[in-house]
């Protein structure tokens, strides 16, 4: 390791260190620099001037210069170094991020307390202890840090897989790059854990999404709808330089996985997130029952117009760790949590139009076309209706004055009408008996009315090839919008295998309005670009009612072709943890449709291939129905490749602990997993073991 170095050491010219004097002040001024930074934009209380900081950074700037295998990835120079990309990766989180329920009024959250105690068979007068914190209006991130070295970050995606923005992360500068090492001694912590993944919320300050818009406007750019939108689009940037000229910040509120350290409750980790150098929110607080939870929320309402960041609720978490875990989670959110949301901003406006939309599974949605009106900074021209007894139930005429409102990222929503505003002679609204696109008959299932006319319906087919097309199935650019429009209105186009067939009229492309030589032949590029597909992409192509992404891969992973898939019955489906009944009767009524059965023939006519994945859990693999957990570090493969073998071979690797798991793979310095493991009951086994069971 490096020794320290009298200050004065960096009085000595650059041009005259050794290269061993050199790498061990790189280090000093590595050190030195981080605790700044933490100082600066985590603790917010700089403990030097900017002049000093300045010259702290051209000093390692002009030794890294000199001696450029000195610099380290992790170094403070090297925040924004990294070239735009074309399109970011994937990355599976290790253990899924979650969302929270909702609770919009203070009775909901005294049901919550109820629920809480009753799941957990405490008395009802129990004060239960909470965390309780400011829901921060932003995007959910995760970091992960390897040895106390920023090594990955993404954003939360669908919970299950995000994007990999590590280069775009590196350049907020309340991520350290380096865990603890620039405080070491200082806060009492020697080592960073092996393995920690932090999650947390970053946002635009309020002040910085003010000036991202003035510049936006003066540059003749359209201005960002809200600081979140804001913060989505800077963070979503394919260049991390753009990335770097937004003073993107985070507040961290929670862990994924975890190698090392152990804690009981929820706000111990908290403070060993702030420990580590990251931003917790200071206005987090413990407290103690419903009563407590009540006043909170109000506190922080009321502090709310003072905060510099955007936020739209307070969340409740249940502090001790243990009983979060006998509480566990329902498919989408756990149980030990909620989001108390603060009561959306209303505005009035006239309605001037209902009109009725029709999407690609022919769900016909009727639209109130409004006098344009801003809500909190938005302006809203358009809000759903949802459907026929919406509108009836709140009763919603052409001519009235209504209150609209905006919660969060949810599409604008009519709240109620004015009665006493209404103008004479005003009609209710009633659903068309045909469809506005096509003319078809128009069926109401359950609450929905659909157009009958399926594939004939042009708004169906356009929204259907539209599906298939964009960029998470399977990825065809410059099949959009207008393109789409044109095609099928000009019969080129009548099912979304047609796509393959565009190459033998390329003539007829070519006469269409707006398109040339090298525009067409991009397209047929891509075209044929996107025949090598996955599995997963071409199943949530095919757009079957309620197969969204999630379910595309539970899908893919469980049948691994495509045959198979279109075989399973409604039972096999259902079987599979994930798939509920709905879904089920949906996939199958797909694949009974001979029309669909016709397009899959022809795509796969015309080339359209996918990896039969080896990952593919087929329910007769010699492991299915075992399920298996990892914690702690193995010697032979990473944790990945450990869960693909399992997968592979019809087994399960679970994230968390449950009664479900039948084995627990124990590595090296295995985490708190164990010890719950071992509290369980749970069958623990070595990596030896573990391998004798996968050659078996
Ligand atoms: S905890 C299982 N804490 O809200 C717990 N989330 O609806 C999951 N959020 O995706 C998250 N502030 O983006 C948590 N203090 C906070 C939060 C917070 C904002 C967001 C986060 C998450 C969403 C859940």
């Amino acid at each position: 390791m490096a020794k320290k170095k009298r200050p004065d050491a960096s009085a000595v010219e650059v041009g005259r260190l050794t290269r061993q004097e050199a790498e061990a002040e790189a280090a000093r001024l590595r050190d030195e620099i981080n605790y700044h930074n933490m100082c600066y934009y985590v603790l917010d209380s700089p403990v030097v001037t900017d002049a000093e900081y300045d010259r702290l950074m051209n000093r390692l700037e002009e030794i890294e210069r000199r001696f450029p295998e000195l610099v380290t990835h992790d170094s403070p120079t090297q925040r924004v170094g990294a070239a735009p990309v074309k399109e970011f990766g994937t990355v599976r989180h290790t253990v899924p991020m979650l969302s929270l329920a909702n609770a919009r009024s203070a009775d909901e959250v005294v049901e919550f307390d109820e629920r809480v105690k009753r799941h957990l068979s405490l008395p009802a007068d129990t004060l239960v202890e909470y965390v309780a914190e400011p829901k921060m209006d932003g995007l959910a991130v995760e970091l992960v840090y390897d040895n106390g070295i920023f090594t990955r970050g993404s954003t939360r995606g669908d919970g299950v897989t995000g994007e990999d923005v590590t280069e775009n992360l590196r350049t907020v500068r309340s991520i350290p790059l380096a865990l603890v090492r620039a405080f070491k001694g200082k806060r009492g912590l020697e080592k960073p854990p092996s393995h920690i993944e932090i999650r947390g919320e970053v946002f635009l300050p309020l002040a910085s999404f003010a000036a991202l818009n003035r510049t936006r406007l003066a540059h003749g750019e359209p201005p960002f709808a809200n600081p979140r939108n804001a913060a989505a689009g800077s963070l979503r940037q394919l260049d991390p330089r753009v990335t770097a000229s937004r003073p993107l910040d985070i507040f961290c509120y929670g862990l994924g996985a975890v190698e090392g350290p152990e804690f009981t409750t929820h706000y111990q980790t908290l403070e060993y997130i702030k420990a580590l150098g990251l931003k917790v929110n200071p206005l987090v607080k413990v407290v103690r029952g419903v009563e407590e939870v009540l006043r909170y929320h109000e506190e922080v309402e009321k502090k709310r117009p003072e905060l510099d960041y955007e936020i739209d609720g307070v969340v409740i978490k249940v502090n001790s760790l243990a009983l979060q875990e006998r509480l566990g989670a329902l498919t989408r959110s756990p149980r030990w949590a909620v989001a108390y949301k603060f009561p959306p901003r209303q505005e009035s406006t006239r309605v001037r139009d209902i009109v009725v939309g029709v999407g690609r599974t022919g769900a016909l949605t009727p639209v109130a076309v409004l006098e344009p009106i801003a809500v909190e900074g938005v302006t809203i021209e358009r809000a759903t209706l949802h459907n026929e007894d919406e509108v009836a139930r709140k009763d919603v005429r052409v001519g009235d004055e209504v209150v609209v409102e905006r919660a969060g990222d949810v599409i604008p929503e009519v709240a109620y009408v004015i009665k006493e505003k209404r103008p004479a002679r005003t009609r209710p609204f009633t659903m068309p008996e045909e469809c506005p696109e096509c003319g078809s008959r128009v069926e109401k299932v359950g609450a929905i009315h659909y157009c009958t006319g399926r594939l004939a319906c042009p708004a169906q087919l356009k929204g259907t090839i539209r599906h298939f097309a964009s960029k998470r199935a399977m990825d065809i650019e410059g099949v959009g919008g207008m393109h789409v429009d044109q095609f099928v209105e000009k019969g080129l186009i009548r099912d979304v295998a047609d796509l393959y067939g565009l190459k033998e009229k390329r003539d007829e492309v070519m006469a269409l309005e707006r398109w040339a030589e090298k525009s067409v032949d991009n397209l047929l590029g891509a075209i044929e670009k996107s025949k090598r597909t996955t599995l997963e992409r071409l199943i949530y192509a095919l757009g079957i009612r309620g197969v969204g992404e999630h379910m595309a891969r539970v899908l893919a992973v469980h049948f691994g072709s495509m045959k198979r898939l279109m075989k399973a019955t409604a039972e096999e489906l259902t079987a599979i943890r994930d798939v509920g009944p709905e879904t089920a009767a949906s996939v199958v009524e797909f694949f009974g449709e001979p029309h669909n059965i016709e397009v899959i023939r022809k795509l796969e006519e015309a080339g359209v291939e996918y990896e039969e994945k080896e990952g593919a859990r087929r329910p007769e693999g010699p492991l299915a129905g075992r399920v298996f957990l990892f914690t702690g570090a193995l010697d032979g493969f990473t944790r990945d490749e450990a869960r693909e073998m399992v997968e592979a071979l019809g087994g399960e690797a679970a994230t968390s602990v449950s009664r479900r798991v039948d084995y627990v793979v124990a590595g090296k310095d295995p985490g708190s997993k164990l010890a719950k493991a071992e509290k369980m009951g749970l069958t623990v086994i070595d990596e030896k073991k573990f391998k004798r069971l996968l050659k078996k």
